[in-house]
């Protein structure tokens, strides 16, 4: 399959939108400890430059969640492939995912994540395609709002481009690309 990839979020760009995320976790967990779970394997890099932003204390774990379904979407069952080791139990935690998009494996996870007790549970996400949600999940933290079939930066097309530096848009040829998705000024970076 013959496809081009447009940059749509360049690296300064994804830099300043991390930067703003990270200065309202400091500031809203100020004076307390936060355990970060990552979702894999999409949010890996995204974490990782996260992490190293915050000057609070913070405890790192990951799950894995395998959805089933169409490959471009998502459907209702979700299952856990690797659960997280920390105890959560009474601690502030903070989910961590590259993507809410119909919010189906996100929303499956945080019902999961009551059953551990936390203190608290939020979400951050880097990017929210919230016109594609089928389901209601409300996103805490949202570094860019933006749509079309994205890779760079931890996301991947089949397994392929999670370690570019930018974020770029999937554009197959021979498909008339959509007007909206080609328009970086369009996106909203929720952060800055
Ligand atoms: C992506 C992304 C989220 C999920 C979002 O994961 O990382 O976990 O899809 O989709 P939803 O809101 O429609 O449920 P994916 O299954 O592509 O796995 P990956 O992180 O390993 O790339």
């Amino acid at each position: 399959m013959e496809y081009q990839l447009v940059e749509r979020i360049s690296p300064d760009r994804l830099d300043s939108c991390l930067n703003s995320l990270a200065e309202r976790i400091n500031r809203d967990y100020s004076g307390k400890s936060l355990v970060l779970i990552g979702v894999l394997k999409g949010a890996f890099i995204f974490m990782a430059d996260l992490a190293r932003r915050l000057s609070i204390p913070v405890q790192m774990d990951f799950v894995r969640l395998a959805s089933y379904g169409e490959k471009s979407e998502t459907c209702g069952s979700v299952q856990i492939t690797k659960d997280i080791e920390l105890s959560v139990k009474g601690r502030h935690v903070l989910v961590v995912e590259d993507i809410v998009d119909t919010g189906i494996t996100i929303n499956f996870y945080l019902e999961h994540l009551k059953t551990h007790c936390p203190e608290s549970v939020r979400v951050c996400a880097l990017i929210d395609k919230s016109e594609r949600r089928r389901v209601e999940v409300a996103v805490d933290y949202v570094g860019l709002s933006m749509d079309g079939f994205l890779v760079g930066y931890g996301l991947d097309f089949s397994e392929k481009h999670r370690n570019l530096p930018a974020i770029y848009e999937v554009i197959f040829e021979n498909a008339a690309p959509e007007k909206k998705t080609l328009q970086e000024e369009n996106d909203s970076c929720q952060c800055s």
